[in-house]
This record gives structure tokens, sequence and C-alpha cells, in this order.
């Protein structure tokens, strides 16, 4: 097979529409016959990033590269950015505003369940212009 690449736009606030990106490589994955339990690691790990832009950022894409050996995931945003993303990465550490909160987010749970599930982890953020992360996942 050859590479494949998908771009999925993201709009900030719109919670309607996190998970978009999620289901639509959910499916391609399936097509693909990867194994289940990679499916699975991959698509918490690209929706709770989904859900950070949401959440956090104004706007973004995802830009997903698929080969025979791993899948690549960029999570582009515009946005506040980190200024602290070792303090981010921590387990319970969120700024979530209370609306987000209501929603039922902002455990501060998402980062660090993104580097869970993926083999390669990065985040790249620069405060007042945006964040980047970058996964990657080996898919056999
Ligand atoms: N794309 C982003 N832009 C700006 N800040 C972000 C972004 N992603 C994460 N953060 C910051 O890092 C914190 C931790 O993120 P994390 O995803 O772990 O938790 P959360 O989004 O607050 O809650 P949860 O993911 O459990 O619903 C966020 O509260 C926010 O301060
Ligand atoms: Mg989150």
């Amino acid at each position: 097979m050859g590479a494949m690449e998908f771009r999925y736009e993201v709009e900030g606030g719109n919670f309607s529409k996190a998970g978009h990106a999620s289901s639509a490589v959910k499916k391609i994955l399936k097509q693909l016959n990867v194994d289940a339990r990679i499916i699975k690691r991959v698509v918490v790990a690209l929706y709770e990033g989904e859900v950070n832009v949401v959440a956090h950022a104004h706007k973004g894409h995802i830009l997903v590269n698929i080969n025979e050996d791993e899948i690549g995931i960029s999570i582009i945003d515009q946005g506040p950015g980190i200024p602290d993303i070792d303090l981010a990465m921590q387990e319970g550490f969120s700024t979530a505003s209370a609306a987000v909160r209501e929603m039922g987010f902002g455990a501060g749970m998402g980062l660090p369940n993104m580097k869970k599930n993926t083999d390669n982890f990065e985040i790249e953020s620069q405060v007042g212009v945006g964040t980047t992360v970058r996964m990657t996942t080996r898919l056999s």
C-alpha cells in the first residue's frame, strides 16, 4: 500500500464537531485491518488532541500520515499556546474553564493519555501563537 495523507479542520469552541477526525481515522484503520487494540490507542490519543484544540485553542488542523508501518499525526493549532509543557503534561493539571468542565472535560488527563497511547509524542508550543503536537504509533 502507498502512503496516505488526510487533513481535518478543527474549530475552537465547537464541541459538537470534536471527534470528527478520530472517527474518520478509526474507519480508515479498520478498513486497513489494523489490530483493534492499536486502533483504540490511536483513536484515544487523536480524540484527546482534537478536544484540546476545541477546548483550549482558536482553530487548528490535523494531518494524518499512514504507511505500512506507522501512523503519524500532527495537530497544529492557533491559540494561546502552553507556557509550561512539563506542568501541562502532569496528570490532573488543567486550566479548563467552568463551561468546559460542565461538559465533562477538564480532568487534566488528555495530554498524559495521548503520551501513554502513542509510541512517540512531542509537543512544541509558542505562547500567544499556538501549539503543535506530533505523535506516531506503529501499526504492526
Ligand atoms: N492545544 C492546546 N492549547 C493551549 N493549551 C493547551 C492545549 N492542550 C492542552 N493545553 C493545556 O494543558 C492543560 C492540560 O491538558 P490536558 O489535555 O491534559 O487536560 P484538559 O484538557 O485540561 O482536561 P481533559 O483532557 O482531561 O479533559 C490544559 O488544561 C491546558 O492548560
Ligand atoms: Mg484535554
